[in-house]
């Protein structure tokens, strides 16, 4: 169902109220030949109501000949930013970077970031955006989430299908995203919800049973049939099923980087108004999946890159998956089980404390 710019408008002031925009902000609008029009011109006027200095920075594609897939997020590495050292000025001067072409992973984000710019990404469909935007329950949900990682020694995802994964933490740090950027220097992606972290370097080992209903990104395709992937060392050493393991195989592959096969983040989401089911109901090219990254209660992993997190992985391959129906333990203390939060860890962390400190 189509949106009105009415309800889009609205939804980006929200966004950018969530995220301090004042008057006299500069703000830059980065875009891209994909970059969905209504999405542009809501962000523009909604950025422009709130006394905004808006710029629209537009730059052409690239990696379009070495990818195997039109989605943003399906081959890292370079960017349209890589060298361009005008547009890197620009967006460093910025307050605000709105980043509608998918900006991610990239020395070049990592150095605007650094300078106190912040970026929010925002690429899904504007119904999408509309129907995720972010609110301040959302923040908590997901700094509760990020409490619950923080001084963890371990995560164990457990199903019934067969996972049965050992992730040492400690190593890398806890993000949190909540779909808004309060913060200097801070980065997200609308929508999103999720609390999320690395396992240590070469530490993973268990392996992962995927099930019919969990989601490949960026296939956006849902597994009709058991894909069993073996981990050691921190690494994919095989994956094993029927045709969907060798698709899945072959699409890895074809990057010829043992990197591709790195386990990356980890996490769980938390997201109440995202859906397993939205996936089905959309073409393949009109969305990233972040209703499957964000929805409560998957287990989502990654393969791939680390270096958003500061490790030195950058291999151009990343793939999310979330699965269903995991159980997720941290230290021992179930945090997701058989696919739901446990509703009472998720409480925000100040109401949290605020109980505690009534029943003391
Ligand atoms: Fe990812």
């Amino acid at each position: 169902m189509a949106i009105s710019d009415t309800e889009l408008i609205r939804a980006w002031t929200q966004v950018l109220t969530l995220s301090k925009l004042k008057s006299g902000d500069a703000v830059t609008v980065l875009t891209s030949d994909h970059t969905h029009p209504q999405t542009l011109r809501c962000a523009i006027t909604a950025a422009t109501m709130l006394g905004a200095c808006v710029s629209r920075l537009d730059l052409p594609p690239v990696n379009g000949e070495k990818s195997l897939s039109r989605d943003t997020l399906a081959y890292l590495g370079t960017t349209p930013l890589t060298g361009n050292r005008a547009a890197i000025a620009a967006l460093k001067a910025s307050d605000l970077v709105l980043d509608l072409m998918t900006l991610l992973f990239s020395p070049e984000q990592h150095e605007i970031l650094a300078s106190g710019t912040k970026i929010l990404l925002a690429v899904e469909p504007p119904e999408v955006l509309a129907r995720l935007v972010p609110t301040m329950e959302d923040y908590h949900r997901v700094q509760a989430g990020v409490a619950l990682l923080k001084g963890r020694r371990e995560m164990h995802v457990t199903s019934a299908a067969g996972t049965d994964l050992h992730l040492p933490l400690g190593e890398y740090p806890i993000t949190a995203e909540y779909g808004f950027v309060d913060q200097p220097g801070r980065w997200d992606h609308w929508p999103s919800g999720f609390a999320f972290t690395w396992p240590n370097e070469g530490g993973a080992h268990g392996r992962i049973v995927l099930a019919k209903g969990d989601v490949l990104l960026p296939m956006k395709n849902y597994v009709t049939e058991p894909i069993t992937l073996t981990v050691k060392n921190g690494f994919v050493t095989a994956i094993e099923g029927d045709a969907e393991a060798e698709l899945l195989r072959e699409y890895i592959e074809s990057f010829q980087d043992p990197e591709a096969y790195a386990i990356s983040h980890v996490g769980w989401g938390l997201q109440k108004r995202a859906f397993w089911s939205t996936l089905g109901l959309y073409d393949r090219e009109a969305t990233l999946g972040m209703d499957a990254r964000a929805v409560s209660g998957n287990f989502l992993f990654s393969l791939g890159p680390n270096n958003e997190a500061g490790g030195s992985r950058t291999t151009a391959c990343h793939i999310d998956i979330p699965m269903r129906h995991c159980n997720v333990f941290v230290d021992g203390l179930q945090v997701v089980d058989d696919g739901k939060v446990v509703e009472s860890l998720m409480k925000p962390a100040k109401l949290a404390a605020h109980k505690e400190a009534a029943h003391a």
